[in-house]
C-alpha cells in the first residue's frame, strides 16, 4: 500500500493542504510533492482592510475538511494511507492554529498516522528544500524572513539550528506594505497592490517623495513605525490624491522599506559571512526586493535562493517539506504515541531559536 504525508497550514488567513508520496525514492522534497490545495480568505477580510482573527478561525473550520478532502482526492490517497500528518503548531493567530492542530490530531488519531507539529517560520525556511537540489541553500545561510506577521533575519547554520540576528521592534515589513497601501486607498492585501502602483510610477516622479527609514543603530532590530508616520504626513499634505501622486508615494515607500531590509542584510553579510542568502515569506515575492538582493549577492559572491511566489506566501507544501526533513532526521514529533498525539497544543508565541525545545 502506497503511503503519504499530509501537510496542513492554517496559522493566519490561508487554509492549505499538501500531499507528499513517501514510498518512491525522491531526490528532494519537491519531487515527492503530489499536490497542493489552498483556500484564500482574501475576499472575507477585504471589507475590513486586514485579517479579522475570529473570522479567519471560522473560515478555517469551514474550509479545512474541503481543502484536505480535495488534496487527498487529487493525490489518489485516502486517510488509511496516511503515514504522517504534519500541521503548523505556531507561531500565528491562536484561534487559527487551534483549528488546524485539533483537526490534525483527530485525523492522525483516527487514521493511525504519526503527528508532526511544525514551526511556521521553520517551514518558511524549509520551503527552500522544495527547490531543485542545485538551487537549495548552502550553509551557513542568511535568511531574510519577511511576511505580514514577521520580519527577521536568521542565520541558519544547517540542520535545525537557527540564530535570529535581527527582528522588528514594531511592524513587520509586510504590515508596512499593507498599511501604506491602506493610506493610499489601494485596498487589501496591500503588498502586491503597492508594488504594482510603485512599478507604474512616472519616471520623472521617481525621487519626488523621500521616506527615510531609520535603520536602528543596534544591529538586532528593524523598525517601521517612524516610516509609517512619515508616509501619513506626506499623504495628508497632498490633500486629495491623484493617481500620479499615489504611484509616486508608492514608489518612494516601497523603495524605503526595501532599502531598510537590504541595509540590514548587508550588515549581516559583513558580520556573519554566510554562503547563501534566502528570501522567504510573503514580501519575498516582491520583484524590487529580489533585484536588490541579487545585486547584494553578486557583490559579495553569495548564492541567492529565491522561491516561486506561491511558496513565499503561506502554503502547506513548506509545512510538508519541513516535516520530511524532520522525518529524515529520525525524529517524528508526537509520533505514533496516541496520548502524545492528543496532548499536542498550539503555540501562538514560539521563538524560532527554540524550535528544538
Ligand atoms: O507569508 P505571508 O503570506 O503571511 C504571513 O505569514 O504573514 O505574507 C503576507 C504578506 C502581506 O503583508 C502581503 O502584503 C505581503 O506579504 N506581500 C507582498 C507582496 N506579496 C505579498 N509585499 C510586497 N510585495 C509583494 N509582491
Ligand atoms: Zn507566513
Amino acid at each position: 500500500m502506497e503511503r503519504f504525508l499530509l501537510a496542513i497550514e492554517s496559522s493566519c488567513d490561508e487554509t492549505a493542504a499538501a500531499v507528499f508520496a513517501l514510498d518512491q525514492p525522491a531526490p528532494h522534497p519537491g519531487s515527492a510533492l503530489c499536490c497542493e490545495v489552498i483556500a484564500s480568505q482574501v475576499a472575507e477580510h477585504a471589507p475590513y482592510g486586514g485579517v479579522v482573527p475570529e473570522l479567519a478561525s471560522r473560515e478555517h473550520i469551514k474550509n479545512l475538511p474541503v481543502v484536505v478532502g480535495e488534496a487527498l482526492a487529487k493525490a489518489g490517497a485516502d486517510a488509511a494511507q496516511l503515514a504522517a500528518v504534519a500541521v503548523t503548531r505556531g507561531p500565528g493567530l491562536n484561534g487559527c492554529l487551534l483549528v488546524g492542530v485539533e483537526y490534525a490530531k483527530g485525523l492522525a488519531y483516527a487514521s493511525g498516522a504519526d503527528l508532526i507539529g511544525i514551526h511556521h517560520l521553520e517551514a518558511h525556511l524549509a520551503a527552500s528544500f522544495l527547490l531543485e537540489t542545485g538551487e537549495q541553500p548552502e550553509f551557513p545561510c542568511l535568511a531574510l524572513l519577511v511576511s505580514g506577521g514577521h520580519s527577521s533575519l536568521v542565520l541558519w547554520h544547517g540542520a535545525r539550528r537557527y540564530q535570529t540576528i535581527a527582528e522588528t521592534r514594531d511592524d513587520a515589513a509586510g504590515e508596512a506594505f499593507d498599511k501604506v497601501a491602506a493610506l493610499l486607498g489601494l485596498g487589501y492585501p496591500g503588498g502586491p497592490a503597492l508594488a504594482a502602483a510603485a512599478e507604474a510610477v512616472e519616471p520623472t516622479d521617481v525621487g519626488r517623495f523621500e521616506f527615510p527609514i531609520g535603520v536602528p543603530n543596534d544591529s538586532a532590530s528593524f523598525s517601521f513605525s517612524g516610516f509609517k508616520t512619515a508616509v501619513q504626513r506626506a499623504v495628508r499634505s497632498c490633500g486629495a490624491l491623484d493617481q500620479r501622486q499615489v504611484r509616486a508615494i508608492a514608489s518612494a515607500a516601497q523603495g524605503a522599506i526595501i532599502e531598510a531590509l537590504i541595509a540590514k542584510v548587508e550588515q549581516a553579510i559583513d558580520s556573519c559571512s554566510p554562503r547563501s542568502l534566502l528570501l522567504a515569506g510573503g514580501v519575498a515575492a516582491n520583484r524590487c526586493l529580489r533585484e536588490r538582493a541579487a545585486e547584494s549577492c553578486a557583490r559579495h559572491g553569495l548564492k541567492l535562493c529565491i522561491l516561486p511566489p506561491r511558496w513565499c506566501t503561506d502554503n502547506a507544501a513548506m509545512v510538508g517539506a519541513c516535516a520530511l526533513r524532520i522525518l529524515a532526521d529520525g525524529a517524528a514529533g508526537a509520533g505514533r504515541d496516541a496520548r502524545l498525539k492528543l496532548s499536542m497544543s498550539s503555540r501562538a508565541r514560539w521563538p524560532l531559536d527554540e524550535v528544538m525545545l
